[in-house]
């Protein structure tokens, strides 16, 4: 067990609840009258998706994917690592990656790339979170939740060294 962190809030659980459910309705008329593929991307995305998908009002099915960019520090390698693929088949399919965070973007990037080979009828990305001052990467997801300074941030999914997934929040160090 580690000695825990000191944390604050960053964006409390109600606005983030608000901003999910402004993505929700605008993904659902997006996509009305269409099938869409939610991949979300293991495990950071897990709480996120797991809200987002109860505002989707179209057909939809969910996978799982999981990558890996990050030992355990808080700076990319800039290494990704495939550890888990889909199930679901994505040719002819509307594809939206559900993603925590977009950082370095390396992530993001080769998941679009990858995917984009499997010839879905279309693809995009929804991230919770954006981090654009630490691109590496020209790229900008297609829904966005909330922009954020240059910040290491836990909570509502997202970890520093696997703890801290389960806060309701999201919160920072002190
Ligand atoms: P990227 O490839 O650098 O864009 O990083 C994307 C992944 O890094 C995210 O899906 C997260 O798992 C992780 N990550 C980036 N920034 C943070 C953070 O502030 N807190 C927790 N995880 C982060």
């Amino acid at each position: 067990m580690e000695e825990p962190l000191s944390l604050r809030v960053l964006i409390p659980r109600e606005e983030i609840a608000a901003r999910v459910a402004a993505m929700g309705r605008q993904i659902s008329a997006d996509y009305a009258g269409k099938e869409l593929l939610l991949v979300v991307v293991l495990r950071g995305a897990a709480v996120f998706a797991a809200d987002l998908c109860r505002h989707l009002t179209t057909q939809t099915v969910l996978d799982f994917i999981s990558v890996s960019s990050y030992g355990s520090a808080t700076s990319t390698s800039g290494v990704v690592r495939f550890l888990k693929d889909l199930e679901e088949s994505v040719e002819g399919r509307h594809v939206l990656i559900v993603e925590d965070i977009v950082d370095t973007g390396l992530t993001l990037n080769y998941l679009l790339e990858n995917l984009r080979t499997r010839k879905p009828a279309s693809l995009v990305s929804c991230t919770l979170l954006d981090k654009p001052s630490r691109r590496r990467v020209d790229i900008q997801p297609d829904y966005l939740g909330f922009t954020i300074d240059d910040l290491f941030v836990v909570g509502y999914g997202l970890d520093f060294d696997q703890y801290y997934r389960n806060l309701p929040d999201i919160c920072v160090q002190r």
